[in-house]
């Protein structure tokens, strides 16, 4: 990670079987070590959908599949997604087959907010799958900016759209 961070380090105790499947996963999944498997873990766990405020603003996807013969659904997709334009960065859709669209909406703003969009689309007649995922806390609202960076001489004058953590699997 960029950003030098402070490293707290501790030990746990587990039973060895256990270990062992662990040690299993992770090399399937291309680690080279326990700790950054661990911090994934951790850090994937901190981002599940009961974990976060509704205050908290976050940036992840929508991901949806519609029928968009359904009279009306691709026009009332539209309207919600015009209504939440401030929390909507970027759009694609794709035609699947003659009857279904695949959209994915990337999106960063208030999860309560978010929560509703995600929601309001998947209530809808027409909508087969609609799903909200959390890739991203503005850890800004929260921490009040408690660490600096070092490349940064006037780290209080950080927009608010800086992200931290450009890359989480580099540490
Ligand atoms: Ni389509």
């Amino acid at each position: 990670m960029a950003d030098k961070e402070d490293l707290t380090r501790f030990g746990v105790a587990f039973p060895t079987p256990l270990i062992e499947q662990f040690d299993q996963y992770i090399e399937e999944q291309g680690y080279k070590n326990r700790s950054e498997a661990f911090r994934d873990l951790v850090r994937k766990t901190l981002l599940q959908p009961s974990a976060l405020q509704s205050d908290q603003d976050v940036a992840g996807t929508i991901v949806m599949v519609y029928d968009h013969h359904i009279s009306d659904l691709p026009i009332r997709l539209m309207e919600l997604q015009h209504e939440a334009h401030h929390d909507i960065i970027s759009n694609m859709h794709v035609h699947l087959n003659h009857d279904q669209c695949l959209e994915v909406i990337a999106v960063r703003g208030n999860l309560g907010r978010l929560r509703h969009l995600h929601q309001q689309i998947q209530v809808q007649k027409g909508v087969l799958y609609a799903e909200l995922s959390v890739t991203y806390v503005d850890e800004l609202n929260k921490l009040a900016h408690a660490h600096n960076h070092g490349q940064d001489p006037n780290p209080g004058q950080h927009g608010h759209n800086h992200n931290h953590h450009h890359n989480r699997s580099a540490d």
